[in-house]
């Protein structure tokens, strides 16, 4: 599936960053919304009205620095992170690859655990939302240490993730994959991501998941995918299988030649 998109330019002061977008993927800049999903600025926050979006108002965008997003900073250390311990972080990992950036929640959620993370997104809209989110992450942010922090820390690239791993010369000690899910989805992203990624992004195939599984076994010790509590997610068993309330975390300890 590939959905038609344009960038609305609601107000001229939203020209030039319009403009750039557009050049960079393609979509047209048009004056007026004409119903369809669209991208558009709202004083300088890259959001996306789509198809189960009735008003401006409700369009998505990327907020690290929404309330949860700061509540999560503030009591990290008090409360134990069950996708910590799924990757292994005790045990000394710190590189890891997230083939499947998305919203960029779960990158960031590793980054403020500590690891340092490459969040790689396949989806130029989705991709394009996670750039805008986290250039205001970093534009939020004191100094050049904390700057120096999150671009070391937090790096975002827009590719098929399949493809980056084969071509890669980073190694990394840990890669994580939340897949999207062709059956009724019950992934651990708040509904509105979810709601958004479905109605823009093509229907995910069971056989790319398995392959991006199976490729991910190659490349670094240990595989984390992420799943809904009750179902399977490769006929493979896991070697180990974190449970949350709602989701779990299925671990692949490999051996790398
Ligand atoms: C369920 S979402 C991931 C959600 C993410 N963990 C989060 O915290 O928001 C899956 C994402 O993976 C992306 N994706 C799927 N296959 C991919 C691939 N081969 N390479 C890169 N991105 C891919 C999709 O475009 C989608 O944005």
């Amino acid at each position: 599936m590939s959905i038609d998109l344009s960038i609305v330019c609601f107000v001229e002061g939203e020209r030039e960053r319009s403009n750039k977008l557009s050049q960079l993927y393609g979509w047209p800049v048009v004056g007026e919304d004409s119903g369809s999903p669209c991208l558009f600025y709202d004083q300088g926050v890259l959001k996306i009205k789509w198809a189960g979006c009735k008003n401006l108002k409700d369009a998505f965008f990327i907020d690290f620095l929404s309330k949860k997003n700061i509540h999560l900073k503030k009591t990290l250390h008090q409360n134990p992170q069950l996708i910590s311990k799924a990757m292994g972080k005790k045990l000394g990992v710190t590189q890891v690859l997230d083939m499947t950036a998305g919203s960029g929640q779960d990158a960031y959620l590793l980054w403020l655990l500590g690891f340092k993370v490459t969040a790689i997104e396949a989806s130029p809209i989705v991709f394009a939302l996670l750039q805008d989110g986290l250039c205001r992450l970093r534009e939020s942010l004191a100094g050049p240490v904390e700057h120096e922090a999150l671009d070391n820390g937090f790096k975002l690239v827009h590719m098929d993730s399949t493809k980056y791993l084969t071509t890669t010369t980073h190694k990394f000690d840990a890669i994580y994959i939340d897949p999207m899910f062709s059956k009724k989805p019950k992934s651990a992203l708040s509904p509105k991501p979810m709601q958004v990624f479905q109605s823009i992004l093509p229907e995910p195939l069971s056989s790319d998941r398995d392959n991006m599984i199976k490729l991910a076994r190659h490349k670094a010790k240990r595989v984390v995918v992420k799943g809904p509590l009750f179902e399977e997610l490769s006929d493979e068993a896991p070697t180990h299988v974190y449970k949350g309330k709602s989701i779990r975390y299925d671990m692949y300890a490999t051996v790398v030649s």
